[in-house]
């Protein structure tokens, strides 16, 4: 199991990797009022939920070594970033604010896995 949960882990940053890229090459499109919600945050935000949630069951199978508190918040705001993906990814164009609060929210959640 613990291969697997490693496994999972890696595909965790992934995930991560691609939602927070997926934000900041919108960068020059935000300067010119051109952003969108793309595939790379679409695909990012649904490996962060699907990947977080097993690592959960395994480690609820092995010692059970889960800290409710920081997963409930991480999943708390991972839902607000799943319902904005999911509600302006077919925009052809979308606020700024839309973007930044989807990279703000994922640099919590960064903040929220390392320090809490
Ligand atoms: C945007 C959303 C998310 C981001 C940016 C994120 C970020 C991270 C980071 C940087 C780590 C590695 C640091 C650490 O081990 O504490 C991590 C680990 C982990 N995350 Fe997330 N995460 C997100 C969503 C979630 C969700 C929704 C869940 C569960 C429902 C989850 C469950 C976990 C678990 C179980 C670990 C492994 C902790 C450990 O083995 O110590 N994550 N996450």
């Amino acid at each position: 199991m613990e291969i697997a949960y490693n496994i999972l882990l890696i595909l965790h940053f992934v995930g991560l990797a691609s939602l927070l890229g997926g934000v900041m090459v919108q960068f020059r499109p935000l300067a010119a009022g051109k952003a969108v919600v793309n595939a790379a945050m679409f695909h990012g935000v649904l490996t962060q939920l699907v990947t977080g949630l097993l690592m959960v069951g395994i480690a609820e199978m092995g010692d059970g070594d889960v800290n409710h508190m920081k997963i409930g918040i991480k999943l708390a705001v991972l839902i607000v970033i799943t319902v904005l993906v999911f509600i302006y990814r077919r925009r052809q164009n979308v606020a700024s604010w839309v973007v930044w609060l989807i990279g703000a929210l994922t640099v919590a959640n960064i903040a929220i896995a390392v320090l809490v």
